[in-house]
C-alpha cells in the first residue's frame, strides 16, 4: 500500500513508534493532503441538496430548531468520480466563488429567546427584536472548507500574505475544526474499496457507494427562515 500521508520524521530503523514534532509541519502538504478530504465534505453536502425521500433517523438530545428535517435522512449515491473538479473545486471562476456564495448564503440562523435559555447561552449577540443571533457548525465547516480552497490559489485570494484573515493560523485553525467535526459526527458509510492498478499495491474509494445522509435541502430551508443580517444585531451600526 502507498503512504500518502507523509510523515514529517519516519522511524530510523525497526522501530515501531514514530514521534511527531507538532507545530512544524509543512502547509502546503497538509493542505494538499487535506484537499482530498474537503473535496469530499463537499460532494457529500451536494449529495444531500440533491436528496429524495426520507426515512426516521437522528434523535437530538440538546435542543435544536432542526428536529423535524434532521430525523428525515436520505440514501444519496456520491454521482461520478469525486477526483473531477466539481462547481466548487478546481481553479477559481466567477462561476465557482458564486457556488460557493449560494451555499453560504445563510451564515448564521436566529434564536427565539425561550429556545436560547433551553441552551443556556449568553445573550452576547442579541439582534434588535430579541433574538438570539447564533451560527451552525456546518456553515462554520463550509467556511472552513472554502478558506482552505482559496488558500491553495493565494495568487487569486490573496491568502499567505500575513493578514489575519489569511494567516497560516487561520489554515491550521480551519482544519483542526474539520478534524474535530469529523469525529464528532462522523460519517458512517460503507465505502467500497478497490484496487487502483493492476500491481494492486495502492487503493482508492468507490465514490458511488450508496450512503445515508440528513436532508440538508429541508436544513437549508429552516436556516433561510431563520436567516438575520449583520444590521440587526444589537452591537452593529445599522
Ligand atoms: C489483484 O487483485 C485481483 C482481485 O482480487 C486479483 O484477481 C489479481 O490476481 C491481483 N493481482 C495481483 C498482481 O496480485
Amino acid at each position: 500500500m502507498d503512504v500518502q500521508e507523509k510523515l514529517l520524521f519516519l522511524p530510523k530503523s525497526g522501530k515501531e513508534t514514530v514521534s511527531f514534532s507538532t507545530g512544524s509541519c509543512n502547509f502546503i502538504v497538509v493542505v494538499v493532503s487535506t484537499f482530498s478530504v474537503a473535496i469530499h465534505v463537499l460532494l457529500f453536502l451536494t449529495a444531500f441538496l440533491r436528496s429524495g425521500k426520507g426515512c426516521q433517523g437522528y434523535q437530538p438530545m440538546l435542543y435544536t430548531p432542526f428536529q423535524a428535517p434532521i430525523r428525515k435522512t436520505v440514501q444519496v449515491w456520491w454521482p461520478g468520480d469525486a477526483w473531477d473538479s466539481s462547481d466548487y473545486i478546481g481553479p477559481p471562476t466567477s462561476s465557482r466563488d458564486e457556488a460557493w456564495d449560494r451555499l453560504q448564503q445563510v451564515q448564521g440562523i436566529r434564536l427565539k429567546p425561550d429556545e436560547a435559555a433551553k441552551l443556556s447561552l449568553s445573550k452576547e449577540m442579541l439582534l434588535k427584536n430579541g433574538d438570539q443571533g447564533v451560527f451552525l457548525g456546518y456553515q462554520h465547516n463550509l467556511h472552513c472548507i472554502r478558506y482552505l480552497y482559496q488558500s491553495l490559489h493565494p495568487e487569486v485570494y490573496g491568502r499567505m500574505s500575513g493578514h489575519d484573515h489569511a494567516a497560516l493560523e487561520h489554515s491550521y485553525h480551519c482544519l483542526e475544526v474539520l478534524r474535530r467535526s469529523t469525529l464528532c459526527q462522523p460519517d458512517l458509510t460503507l465505502t467500497e474499496i478497490f484496487w487502483k492498478n493492476d500491481k494492486n499495491d495502492s487503493v482508492t474509494l468507490k465514490a458511488d457507494s450508496p450512503r445515508e445522509c440528513l436532508d440538508i435541502g429541508a436544513i437549508m430551508r429552516v436556516a433561510e427562515g431563520r436567516k438575520y443580517s449583520r444590521s440587526e444585531v444589537t452591537s452593529v451600526q445599522a
